[in-house]
């Protein structure tokens, strides 16, 4: 069993999304499974030129030499893809949808419609794995994944509103049934099981109304106490 995870975070080791995405290949360990990860900000990921050289000139490989000359092949042969981001903007940072863009090499130019009514490109020969979307926001609310979820539409999600809570260990307290959870899943994952629906529920976090006031008024005491030491010097 192979698991290949990506941080799309540029904050790497010292970001929450790598908390999770740590927990996760944690229970992933206690298997035999393989296990890669990788920081995408230290990668060498050039973008689409839309030259459509992958489709028309040389099927299934781009014009960009970079390190894409290796992550595309490992991607073609893991079991499991974790994909770890923050939310920008209410999106998937760009260093995420950089490396995504690039797996375009693994479509085939015709199209078809799918049993899902949609219209798709075939793939070329490879696994299909499956895929873990981490993401974590700084917002107490779950509504700043929405477009993340919508992108990632069949992937397991992890999703951790007001991430900044594990700095501090009143915070993590708080969340450790869900980091026990995302354990778990890492785990069963690597065994080749299926994440039931019970556990799914444990992986996307939601706060009640009394916890999110809570969130928001630490944040603004730490930003009004910020901005007094930076008027100090
Ligand atoms: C440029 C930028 C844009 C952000 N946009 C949002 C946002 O739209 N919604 C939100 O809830 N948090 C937003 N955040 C907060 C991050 O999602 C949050 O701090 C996240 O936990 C960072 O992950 P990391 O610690 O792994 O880097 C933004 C942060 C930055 C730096």
């Amino acid at each position: 069993m192979k698991i290949l995870v990506f941080n799309a975070s540029p904050r790497k080791e010292r970001g929450t999304t790598n908390i999770l995405l740590d927990t996760f290949i944690e229970g992933a360990s206690e298997t035999k499974a393989e296990i890669a990860k990788h920081h995408v900000v230290d990668l060498d990921i050039n973008g689409c030129r839309g030259c459509f050289t992958c489709w028309w000139k040389t099927p299934g490989k781009c014009v960009h030499r970079d390190d894409m000359d290796w992550i595309l092949p490992e991607i073609a042969d893991t079991d499991v893809l974790v994909l770890g981001t923050p939310i920008y903007g209410n999106n998937v940072t760009h260093y995420l949808q950089k490396l995504i863009e690039r797996t375009f090499t693994f479509t085939m130019p015709e199209m078809y419609k799918g049993e899902d009514g949609e219209t798709h490109h075939p793939g070329r020969q490879r696994k299909i794995p499956k895929v873990v979307l981490v993401a974590t926001c700084g917002f107490p609310d779950s509504t700043p994944f929405r477009l993340a979820k919508a992108l990632f539409q069949s992937a397991l999600h992890i999703t951790l509103p007001a991430a900044q809570l594990l700095f501090n260990e009143e915070g993590r307290g708080q969340l450790a049934e869900f980091l026990e959870a995302i354990r778990t899943a890492g785990k069963m994952l690597a065994n080749g099981q299926d994440v039931p629906d019970q556990l799914r529920e444990k992986l996307c976090v939601e706060y009640s109304e009394e916890m999110k006031k809570q969130v928001v008024e630490a944040h603004n005491i730490y930003s009004t106490q910020s901005s007094l030491r930076n008027e100090r010097g």
